[in-house]
């Protein structure tokens, strides 16, 4: 996609693009008609899309630039954004390749231990290998308690804590009938959740303000992420400086190692001791009024207008060859 200068998004159709077939398909819905709104009361001319409903064929000609709202598999994970690119339709966000790193956690690890950043240590659960060799790997390298989530998953869907090795062997049983093909254990690391926001504005990469969060549930589930009453925020976070300087500068430092674009989201595990351990990226955060995004950009003093229409703008800022 070659983009060079920032056209006036006033005269723009945007199409917002939601939904889809994700199991993040609410909260895609979510964002979605969040955002449409916000950008039709402040006077532009939106079009939410349901991708479950419209072919992405259907898109130019109908839209000038697809603001993305699609989370999780098959819109966060570079597919939709390849699509797109072949169409020669901007969109807003992070390109095909980052998109894909920051959606497979195991090679995105692989990536953060290249480069020396702290994250929990895990082992990928293969079909080709027996369960009794991946418990005896785990049993070895983690020890217990271990996390279990999907490799690919997302909003704490199909995530759970294991407790000992016959939890874990249960929880291998059960992951053979879902959409997620691949799942990994990870050492469980006890501390708080906490996440960085990133947004260019004006063609400059601002660090929002760091959100913690404590969870009143074993720890921050679907649940507890979408029941106000589970849980205790905090942004700006309330941990020492030192802990959320460091966020702030690896979560920079992630930016730049998966090439991502325009916006990204760090998740970490503050630990007790002070460990700070990257958990994960999200390079398609979710966009609700009342997210961990827009909460962060308004701790940063950007209004949730302003935030989608900077947002908009990333789908123009995109280096000529982006991967
Ligand atoms: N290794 C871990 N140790 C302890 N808790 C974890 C670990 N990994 C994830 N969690 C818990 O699960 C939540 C979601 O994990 P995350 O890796 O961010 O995946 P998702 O893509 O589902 O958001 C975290 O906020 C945290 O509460
Ligand atoms: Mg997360």
């Amino acid at each position: 996609m070659i983009t060079t200068t920032v056209p006036d998004i006033d005269t723009l159709r945007i199409g917002v693009l939601c939904g889809g077939d994700s199991p993040e398909r609410p909260g895609s819905i979510a964002s979605g008609e969040h955002a449409s709104k916000a950008l039709a009361d402040a006077g532009l001319t939106t079009d939410l899309i349901d991708i479950a409903d419209t072919p992405l064929s259907a898109l130019p000609g109908r839209i000038d630039v697809a603001l993305l709202g699609l989370h999780g598999l098959h819109g966060e994970d570079g597919k939709v954004q390849g699509a797109l690119e072949v169409a020669g339709l901007p969109y807003t966000g992070s390109g095909v390749l980052a998109s894909a790193l920051g959606m497979h956690k195991p090679t995105f690890k692989n990536l953060l231990t290249h480069d020396r950043v702290d994250t929990p240590r895990w082992v990928v659960i293969r079909p080709e290998v027996s369960i009794e060799s991946t418990l005896s790997v785990v049993r070895h390298t983690l020890g217990y308690p271990v996390f279990v989530k999907p490799s690919s998953g997302g909003g704490s869907l199909a995530a759970g804590i294991a407790h000992d090795e016959a939890a874990l062997r249960r929880m291998i049983e059960a992951t053979n009938c879902d959409p997620y093909s691949e799942y990994m254990v990870e050492e469980y690391v006890q501390g708080i959740p906490c996440t960085v926001g990133l947004i260019e504005v004006d063609g400059r990469l601002v660090t929002l303000p760091v959100h913690d969060v404590e969870s009143k549930n074993e720890f921050y589930d679907y649940e507890a992420k979408h029941n106000p009453d589970l849980r205790i925020e905090h942004c700006p976070s309330i941990l020492p400086a030192p802990t959320t300087e460091t966020m702030k500068y690896v979560a920079r430092r992630v930016f730049a190692m998966i090439g991502a674009h325009g916006v990204l989201r760090v998740d970490f595990m503050a630990a007790a001791n002070g460990r700070v351990t990257v958990l994960e990226c999200n390079t398609l955060p979710g966009l609700s009024q009342r997210g961990n995004l827009a909460t962060m950009a308004k701790a940063g003093g950007i209004s949730y207008p302003a935030l989608m229409k900077h947002l908009v703008r990333t789908a123009f800022t995109k280096p000529a060859y982006l991967p």
